[in-house]
């Protein structure tokens, strides 16, 4: 890995500061300037505005903390010193959306005092956003604390409008976003939260590095601020800790374009750099499974007639998977605990025995012979002590039949029946299953999480997961899935936070057995959604017999989920969006576009291929009559001789999308 750290270390005390304004405000640029913030310390308080290019972007915005008891940082607060330092490097990711990451910042260290407390801040400014966090350093009469609070606000001007989903709402992160004036907002609501600011660009408010302490959700003032709503546990404490003691970073993001924060790395770089030694066991791949035929009723999880994980039918998708060169086959509803209610009680799971028609032993000898591996599935239906008790045990076995990767699952609205998905509870518990499973050498695909931070950096085992609304709602929402606006919004809201596994690939968007929903697009967007939505691990979701035959597979096995490089090359959130990524295993170039319900003209000069060489462009495109929902299965597949200097143009279908692969010629 090639690193260049140039660590400039000024000490400065008081009003000596070169970058005080004045006697009680702190200047901090980013490394080219271009990002300013200020921290005053004012009346005991402390406070920042961020500014990009001169623009204001938030306003006057409270920081500190407030405890229960004695321990107080919330007022008569002083900055007693502050120390600059400045740091830039490369790193380079196991697996990713792209493989260098650069990391380059200045830093801002303020050692802030009350009468009795100490308190540090730290401020990054990156060349695209911002980030702080608290620290609570190691002091006499601190131990252990119970945060009541947390302070922190973001206060944006009236008229900026956020795309938000809900926070304290049932669902894990699993609703459709609303775009809202920022002053109009009632309710809480979730990060990473996108703002389009009405002076032009736009931020993402989010965090990084969420460990040990309670997700932030966002409260409006009601006047355009945001104040930082810590998830609770069940006896309203926010967090609990003991000194010394970080608070996640707290982040705001910055672009011109909705695309530019697609390719904005500051969370990442907020983490801790990777934790395993050898991370070569750990690799991106694409999976078939027994998963939406159950979502489709022709099958069940539970046992019985219809039971769909059997010894039998898994066989039947290892041979798909094998004959296909897919990864992995995921087998849901293969243990005990599904015959019941397990949404509401999970207490009955078992997860290293497999009910009797689900023959283990014979089918990882099977899938190891034909070259492909079973994903397993913890479901645990938010019964995680009953997880808990199991797990190790459960790791042993995964590695003892060669699975390698875990698709786990927290269906219900509380974990143990009385914690929130975000609070400190699930916070740690979440972060628990990480480091066990890399002990064990498993990959994870977490199904409602715990928001991304960008863990991933650290433990890089901990792939993809769900939290938001993927391609099940297609399947069984009452209001009728996904619409086909979704894919032109989750790009540059719910994806800024880390990999989503959405499960696209359906190719039999009616849903005979489900009529009253569709999959509202059409199969070239279909086909894109494998590169608008990064994920190192994809489902082709579909039934193996919806995929037989149909010439548009091919795009399916082709794109690849590792890549060395992304660009986005056109964006309007809720409208638009196309992106290319460049294979991380060869020379070829990836093209996914969507639209939203309206239909557009896609014109795209190909300069981000390598001047003077020739690719070979092949086309996944709407035919002629495609629509979303009168004719979703409209296709044209051709291909056509492209250079970097050649501009493509075709029309997107309502609801449509386009998909390209552009083969190097050697
Ligand atoms: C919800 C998950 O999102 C889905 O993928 C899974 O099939 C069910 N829970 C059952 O675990």
């Amino acid at each position: 890995m090639k690193k260049i750290i140039i660590g400039v270390i000024l000490i400065l005390t008081g009003a000596s500061l070169g970058f005080c304004k004045n006697k009680n405000q702190y200047t901090m640029k980013s490394p080219n300037s271009q990002i300013e913030a200020v921290l005053s310390n004012e009346n005991g308080l402390l406070s920042y505005q961020v500014f990009n290019n001169g623009k204001e972007i938030l306003l006057s915005s409270r920081l500190g903390l407030e405890f229960i008891g004695e321990f107080d940082l919330s007022k008569g607060l002083k900055v007693v010193e502050v120390e600059k330092s400045k740091y830039d490097e490369q790193w380079e990711q196991p697996w990713g959306e792209t493989q260098k990451v650069r990391n380059h910042y200045t830093q801002y260290l303020y050692e802030v005092k009350n009468e009795n407390y100490k308190l540090n801040v730290y401020f990054r400014l990156f060349n695209n956003g911002v980030a702080f966090r608290y620290e609570i350093p190691k002091q006499e009469g601190v131990g252990s604390f119970k945060m009541s609070n947390e302070l922190t606000e973001f206060k944006l001007a009236k008229g900026d409008k956020a795309w938000w989903i809900p926070a304290y709402d049932k669902n894990s992160y699993e609703h459709l976003y609303k775009k809202t004036s920022v002053e109009q907002l009632v309710d809480t609501v979730h990060t990473p939260l996108t703002v389009e600011l009405k002076n032009g660009g736009l931020v993402s408010i989010h965090e990084a590095n969420l460990t040990n302490y309670a997700s932030m959700c966002l409260a409006p003032d009601h006047q355009g601020g945001l104040e930082c709503d810590l998830a609770p546990w069940p006896n309203g404490i926010k967090v609990v800790g003991k000194a010394p003691f970080k608070s996640p970073w707290r982040t705001i993001q910055i672009g011109e374009n909705a695309g530019d924060l697609v390719t904005n790395y500051m969370i990442l770089n907020l983490n801790p750099p990777c934790k395993i030694k050898d991370t070569s066991w750990i690799k991106p791949a694409k999976y078939v499974g027994v998963w939406w035929e159950m979502h489709m009723k022709k099958s069940t999880w539970k046992q019985g007639e219809k039971h769909g994980a059997t010894t039998e039918n898994v066989k039947r998708y290892i041979d798909f998977a094998s004959k296909y060169g897919f990864a992995g086959v995921l087998a849901e509803g293969w243990n005990y605990g599904w015959d019941g209610a397990w949404y509401k009680d999970g207490s009955n799971f078992i997860f290293d025995k497999p009910v009797p028609d689900f023959d283990m032993t014979e089918l990882s000898k099977y899938a190891k012979d034909k070259g492909v591996q079973i994903i397993s599935h913890h479901e645990t239906g938010g019964d995680v002590a009953n997880y808990e008790d199991q797990v190790e045990k459960a790791f042993q076995y995964c590695r003892s039949n060669n699975i390698d990767a875990i698709k786990t699952g927290h269906v219900g609205q509380y974990l143990n029946g009385k914690h929130t998905h975000y609070g400190q509870f699930a916070v740690n518990y979440y972060r628990r299953i990480v480091k066990l499973a890399a002990k064990y050498q498993i990959c994870l695909d977490v199904h409602e999480p715990i928001k991304d931070t960008g863990i991933r950096r650290t433990w890089p085992n901990m792939m993809t997961r769900e939290g938001a609304r993927g391609m099940e709602f297609d399947a069984w929402s009452k209001d009728g899935g996904n619409p086909p606006e979704h894919l032109t919004v989750v790009p540059f809201t719910r994806c800024l936070a880390g990999p989503f596994d959405f499960t696209p690939g359906i190719f039999e968007m009616t849903l005979p057995t489900r009529p009253k929903n569709q999959s509202n697009m059409t199969l070239a967007k279909q086909l894109a959604t494998y590169i608008l939505i990064y994920s190192p691990m994809h489902m082709a979701a579909d039934l193996p017999e919806n995929y037989e035959g149909n010439p548009a597979l091919q795009f399916i096995l082709d794109v690849p989920v590792d890549w060395a490089d992304t660009k986005v090359l056109d964006a309007k959130l809720g409208d638009r969006y196309t992106v290319v990524r460049k294979d991380r295993n060869s020379e070829d170039w990836y093209l996914g576009c969507a639209t939203d319900e309206e239909k557009r003209t896609f014109s795209q000069k190909l300069s981000f291929l390598d001047a003077g060489a020739k690719y070979v462009a092949e086309v996944y495109r709407d035919g002629a009559d495609a629509h979303w929902k009168e004719n979703p299965k409209a296709i044209t597949i051709e291909k056509i001789d492209v250079t970097s200097k050649s501009t493509l143009k075709y029309d997107l279908a309502a609801g449509g999308g386009l998909a390209i692969r552009f083969k190097k010629v050697q």
